[in-house]
């Protein structure tokens, strides 16, 4: 039977929230927030150990510089600001992405979170900043000509990866209809099953996670065999 290990989710729909409601595309991403830690304690609940969610893109930098900039100051005040909240859940904090490019002070509270719940273990949270799909299978290969190798291998490859001990996701749902990946976990979703649901991501909740678990549970996991 197929079990959920690792869930990745591409939170998608924050603007389309605040626009519904006339507010400003920031009050979406505030409230995507919440979201996220709804669907934190529902990870845990359904005993979830991996939860990979898509915070910035490598594409993101493209948006407007105040929503950049509105985006970039949530992961430096935000996150490590919810720390007591994250450590009481048991969430280890672990970073996927691209550092250069991000602010020192994103970055300065980024790996104080990472450094102060290196020691939980309930659920593993990999936060994908300035992250994408090209750029991470591109660093790893470029580190493995670094360092002499001739020839690669998927083992190879993965182990140049940010965190080569986290293993593949298993499902990668993405709330608000779109059906892509939009350059997300490119080499790892391989064999991932996909889902997509209408609700917009500022909509989810524990709940939803309990959906798409059962949603997972029926599908049939072949890797290319027969089942
Ligand atoms: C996509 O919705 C969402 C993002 C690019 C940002 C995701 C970030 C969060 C949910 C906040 C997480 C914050 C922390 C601190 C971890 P969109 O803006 O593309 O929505 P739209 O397609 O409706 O415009």
């Amino acid at each position: 039977m197929a079990e959920l290990v690792h869930l990745g989710i591409i939170m998608d729909g924050n603007g389309r929230w605040a626009k519904k409601r006339n507010l400003p595309r920031a009050a979406g991403h505030l409230e995507g927030l919440k979201s996220l830690k709804k669907v934190i304690k529902g990870a845990i609940d359904e005993d979830i150990k991996y939860l990979t969610v898509y915070c910035f893109s490598t594409e993101n930098w493209k948006r407007p510089e105040a929503e950049v900039k509105y985006l970039m100051a949530l992961f430096t005040n935000k996150i490590y600001g919810e720390i007591k909240t994250i450590s009481n859940l048991g969430v280890q904090i672990r970073l996927l992405g691209n550092r250069s490019g991000l602010p020192e002070a994103a970055l300065k509270a980024l790996d104080r979170t990472v450094e102060e719940t290196k020691e939980n273990n309930k659920l593993v949270l990999q936060l994908a900043i300035n992250y994408g799909g090209y750029d991470e299978i591109i660093r790893a290969v470029n580190q493995l000509i670094k360092d002499g190798v001739s020839e690669v291998t998927v083992p190879l490859i993965r182990s140049k990866f940010d965190n080569p001990d986290i293993p593949p996701v298993d499902f990668i749902v993405r709330s608000a209809g779109e059906e892509r990946l939009s350059n997300f976990l490119l080499f790892d979703s391989a064999y991932s099953e996909l889902g997509f649901y209408d609700r917009l991501w500022p909509d989810w909740d524990e709940e939803m996670i309990k959906t798409v678990k059962q949603d997972f549970l029926k599908r049939d996991r072949r890797f290319g065999g027969l089942s």
